[in-house]
């Protein structure tokens, strides 16, 4: 076999001086062995300039209040899924912050979400998720319809002073996208799709509401929500704090694109060699993620057959990449019942890490999908760090009803819940981990109070930050 390394191609793309030097993303793209989509291809860059981060951002409850006022009540919020809340009747409490809401999944198959909230003497309707063929208070039986409207008030005659008064449950805006409900309390925002811009061309063969949650977990992390999310915004810590997916994973090679307010994203290219590990052949990397997965057949990728090449030259330099995106595609076939023979090897493959402002990522492509949450603790200092894995309602197949999350006791390991995201993904977690308590103790103990963010690999995190400031400052909605 010929020992030959990404660097050895020619690069198709000129060389950029503000780029990891050898082959790019986009030549990635052009060697694939389908035509992928365009939007793969299109760069969107902005330059936000190179001013440091203050940390009390993160650290300062000051600034958690200013969010919990300006922002959190005027974006578009990840609620639910829509196998959360399938049937009539069925209903679903999402919290964030100091805020309760409750959805309810209509008879007509819609989706409406109220305030949480009795209107008499403010109990927390309910607790927990169910169904209910009404929402009656625990606290004295007030009650209202799953449409929202009143239904009775006990003692009636003592209440007759609100006979006149608009006693329906204060609603919220409901959209649905690709199995998300996706809700906001403020009433003026712009539609979804509007809001999130090209993410919903984007999205749109990737079919995640053809999917399920296969399994969702949620742990505390001490360290605020958006250090956190940040953690997973930018692929070039894996040198140092998973070396272990460095064989298979080229992240000084990923692409950062920023889109507008809301969105942007990362691709992380798989099945690929690490420009940090020169020399090694394409055998190598195959073996590698293949010995990564082991059979984890809840992790990220199916099994995966290898004992041939598939047709391909041994001395493709992307051959890892082709017999990988190849060996998916035979078993997500076989799984799922979609055919997958025209997808591209980027979308068979690859991290596609999507952001939706705020705390929303999605990943996209046809992988088993990731999809992260972070919702803000009870102080700056921690947060609820979600994950789902969504998989591929076999066709024909109704998807199942999601089990509710698996919350991780504070003293536990992701690894603890391996069983349900596989050891493998868990692992990389327990990495991230090891970060994350340090770097929240690290920002109060800082002697200059400042950040520095790399130029392009972090600028998701300037993007991000520079929206946050238009919601603080008015600026946006
Ligand atoms: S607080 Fe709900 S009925 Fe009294
Ligand atoms: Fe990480």
């Amino acid at each position: 076999m010929n020992e030959m390394t990404a660097t050895d191609l020619n690069p198709l793309e000129p060389e950029r001086d503000d780029r990891c030097p050898g082959i790019t993303y986009t030549d990635m793209l052009n060697l694939d062995t389908r035509r992928p989509r365009d939007f793969l291809f299109e760069e969107s860059n902005l330059d936000l300039g190179d001013a440091p981060i203050d940390t009390a951002r993160y650290t300062s409850e000051a600034f958690a209040q200013a969010e919990r006022d300006r922002l959190w009540p005027n974006v578009w919020q990840f609620a639910a899924r829509e196998e959360d809340l399938p049937e009539p009747g069925d209903n679903f409490v999402y919290d964030i912050n100091d805020r309760s809401y409750v959805l309810i999944r209509q008879q007509d198959g819609s989706i409406r979400a109220f305030h949480n909230v009795c209107l008499h003497r403010g109990r927390k309707l309910r607790t927990q998720s169910g169904w209910a063929s009404n929402l009656r208070c625990p606290f004295h039986g007030f009650t209202w319809n799953n449409d929202g409207s009143l239904k009775e008030i006990p003692c009636n005659w003592d209440f007759q002073h609100l006979a006149d008064r608009d006693m329906a449950l204060p609603e919220l805006k409901v959209e649905r996208w690709q199995g998300f409900v996706m809700v906001t309390e403020n009433h003026a925002l712009p539609p979804l799709r509007e809001w999130i811009g090209p993410a919903i061309e984007h999205y749109e063969a990737w079919r995640l509401d053809e999917c399920h949650t296969l399994a969702w977990i949620g742990r505390m992390i001490p360290a605020n929500w958006k250090a956190t999310a940040e953690a997973f915004m930018e692929a070039w810590h894996t040198i140092v704090t998973h070396p272990q997916i460095l064989p298979f994973t080229a992240d000084a090679n990923t692409r950062y694109d920023l889109y507008g307010d809301h969105l942007n994203r990362a691709i992380t290219p798989s099945g690929a060699l690490s420009p940090h590990l020169p020399g090694k052949d394409q055998m190598y990397v195959i073996d590698k993620l293949a010995e990564f997965l082991g059979g984890d057949s809840r992790g990220r990728r199916s099994e995966m057959s290898t004992d041939d090449l598939m047709g391909f030259a041994p001395d493709d330099p992307l051959l890892a990449r082709k017999v990988l995106a190849e060996a998916n595609r035979r078993a997500f076939a076989a799984a799922s019942g979609y055919d997958y023979s025209d997808a591209s090897d980027s979308e068979m493959l690859d991290n596609f890490t999507y952001n939706l402002f705020p705390n929303f990522a999605p990943w996209g492509g046809f992988v088993p999908n990731i999809v992260y949450r972070w919702r803000p603790g009870p102080d700056p200092d921690h947060c609820l760090m979600e994950v789902r894995i969504l998989m591929r309602t076999p066709k024909g197949k109704t998807a199942p009803k999601a089990a509710p999350m698996h919350l991780i006791p504070d003293d536990q390991p992701f690894a603890s819940a391996s069983h349900l995201i596989g050891a493998a993904l868990a692992g990389v977690f327990d990495q991230d981990m090891e970060n994350l308590p340090y770097v929240q103790q690290g920002m109060k103990a800082s002697a200059n109070g400042r950040l520095e963010l790399g130029h392009y690999q972090e600028s998701r995190i300037r993007h991000f930050h520079r929206t946050l400031d238009k919601y603080l400052s008015g600026a946006l909605p």
